[in-house]
């Protein structure tokens, strides 16, 4: 794991989308995966301003989702299709056969699931992805004590996931599943990105560097990862 302690939210962004763009500028058919949340949002911003200044190319690249809330669509602020279409792929030339998001209204499922699978087994594996982390180290929706074996999947979510849920939502919504890709998905990505700000992310940040390797803590098992780059700010660094 490598560690990029930056000064603030804002140098952690341009560090980490100038990181993504050198990627992209080595790998143009990159597929890429960007977690949901707030604290993707300043690399969403720094990613759609080089794509406007012609400094980064997403034409050859592919798109997958991380996770979402099961029961929510594109329709629900907050939800993840909504928060990376109004922040990203609408603001970027990218075209729709280009993306595969998990469609969180669908009626079946386990059909999501592999659909999501074939996109990135039809391409290899992932490219590179991003990742932030829960309060409880969760990662997508891999939540404490999730199987290391596992691809898409359905998740009961975690108490904890449900109560900072609150915070992306304009009302109370009863999520109760979230439907993400798996650790063995993930773990077989070329890259990984993780990323955290503030100073309520400083204890989950010490437990995922310093902490025991555990699948109690689902952001711990990287720890032995060599392409890996943590981004984080000062706030989030302040425990270690
Ligand atoms: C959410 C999502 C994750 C996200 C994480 C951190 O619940 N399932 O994909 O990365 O928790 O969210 P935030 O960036 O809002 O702190």
């Amino acid at each position: 794991m490598n560690i990029i302690i930056n000064k603030d939210y804002e140098a952690m962004s341009e560090k980490a989308a100038d990181f993504i763009a050198e990627y992209i500028a080595k790998k143009p058919d990159t597929l890429l995966c960007i977690a949901g949340g707030e604290t993707p949002m300043g690399i969403f911003r720094y990613l759609v301003k080089y794509a406007n200044e012609g400094k980064i190319d997403f034409s050859s690249c592919k798109f997958v989702s991380l996770d979402e809330w099961v029961g929510l669509g594109r329709e629900t602020r907050g939800s993840c299709k909504e928060t990376l279409y109004n922040n990203f792929f609408d603001l970027i030339p990218v075209k729709e056969e280009q993306i595969c998001f998990f469609d969180g209204l669908a009626d079946n499922m386990e059909n999501e699931c592999r659909k999501v699978d074939k996109f990135i087994s039809d391409h290899g594996n992932l490219d590179l992805i991003v990742l932030g982390i829960g309060m409880n180290g969760h990662i997508g929706f891999n939540e404490p004590n999730v199987p290391l074996d596992t691809e898409c999947h359905i998740v009961g979510l975690d108490p904890v996931t449900k109560e900072v849920s609150v915070k992306y939502f304009d009302t109370a919504l009863d999520v109760k599943q979230g439907i993400s890709l798996g650790m063995k998905t993930i773990t077989r990505a070329d890259t990984i990105l993780l990323i955290a700000d503030d100073f309520r992310k400083a204890d989950i940040v010490v437990k995922t560097i310093e902490g025991e390797k555990t699948s109690e803590v689902p952001s711990s098992l990287f720890q032995d990862f060599p392409k890996l780059w943590f981004f984080l700010d000062e706030a989030a660094a302040s425990k270690l």
